[in-house]
């Protein structure tokens, strides 16, 4: 073997051994960690080496509980990660964990993230038929406002980003959440909350018209109804706009990437092989 071949032969080895940031992974609703071990492993298959966290609390019912809740103890695991990596971590959330996963790192702004990926999270917030009736299958949309916009119905994470389009006013009085992390509400948090994400080297938001579960699915990348019920893509709604959480500044810089899908339904995004090679794998480093 030539000199340059042996070279070669070890920068491969040690780049495929040690060189990949590490990544944690938040699993959706009502599933646990178990249902990201497809994507756990053809990371680890693809990208051998990396150190992979697959955060297992809140599976099951218990990932029903309040979303600020969630965020702070999660943030315990979270910084225990993000402490032991101080040249870099990515992070991964899907669903419901891609909302948690976002408003996480809003909540520790010393985090170590580099790229942060959104898999079909209702990062706007959430209003439609088919996922009222996965949790609450008698509850009819059009009043389920009535729950959630309520003490006892902020008690559950679905009621904390219920965003009802055309009960907007009680959606702000009532909402905990939401309202908050999205700095539509400005607190002493709302800076704190930009600068976070705004540190990203990478925000990856994916969606798509064929996930039926998201609605509308364009809130995976932000966008949402107005008060009339029409979809208005995030460049067009205040959020971006007026730079609220930092998404038009990673716009600017080239940092934010929108990556829209056709033909995946919601619950096949985390079990498809093909959307981690094409859309994941690419984003970690
Ligand atoms: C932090 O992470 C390490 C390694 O995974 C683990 O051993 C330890 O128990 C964790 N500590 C907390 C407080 O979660
Ligand atoms: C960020 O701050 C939290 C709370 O003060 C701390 O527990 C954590 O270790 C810090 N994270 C890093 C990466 O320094
Ligand atoms: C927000 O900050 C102001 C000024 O520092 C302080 O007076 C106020 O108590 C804070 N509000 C909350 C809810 O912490
Ligand atoms: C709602 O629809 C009416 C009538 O078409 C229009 O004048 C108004 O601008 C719309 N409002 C929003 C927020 O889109
Ligand atoms: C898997 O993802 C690809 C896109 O990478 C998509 O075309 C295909 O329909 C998906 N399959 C399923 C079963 O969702």
């Amino acid at each position: 073997m030539k000199m340059f071949q042996i070279v070669l032969l070890l920068f491969n080895l040690v780049s495929a051994i040690c060189c990949y940031k590490p990544l944690i992974l938040l699993h959706g609703i009502m599933t646990g960690f178990e249902s990201m071990e497809l994507i756990k492993n053809r990371i680890e298959e693809k990208h051998p080496g990396t150190i992979i966290y697959n955060i297992e609390r809140f599976g099951g019912w218990s990932s029903l509980e309040n979303m600020n809740y969630q965020v702070q103890q999660l943030s315990h695991d979270f910084n225990n990660f993000t402490r032991m990596h101080p040249e870099g971590i990515h992070l991964l959330g899907y669903s419901q964990g891609a909302l948690l996963a976002r408003t996480i790192l809003q909540a520790n702004s010393n985090h170590t993230v580099h790229t942060f990926i959104s898999l079909s999270g209702p990062q706007a917030g959430q209003y439609g038929t088919q996922f009222l009736h996965l949790f609450f299958p008698g509850v009819a949309l059009e009043t389920a406002y009535e729950l959630f916009y309520s003490r006892v119905g902020q008690h559950t994470s679905v009621g904390n980003y219920w965003n009802d389009p055309y009960h907007e006013k009680l959606f702000i009085e009532y909402s905990q959440y939401l309202p908050y992390v999205n700095n539509e509400l400005p607190t002493n948090n709302s800076q704190q909350f930009k600068e976070a994400l705004t540190k990203l080297k990478k925000m990856v938001l994916i969606g798509g018209p064929d996930d039926n579960v998201i609605t509308p699915w364009e809130s995976s990348q932000f966008g949402y109804y107005d008060s009339n019920g029409t979809v208005i893509n995030l460049m067009e709604r205040d959020i971006f706009i007026n730079d609220r959480i930092g998404l038009k500044t990673l716009y600017q810089k080239k940092k934010l990437k929108i990556v829209s899908v056709p033909g995946v339904n919601h619950f096949d995004w985390h079990l498809n092989t093909s959307i981690v090679d094409n859309y994941i794998l690419p984003y970690l480093d």
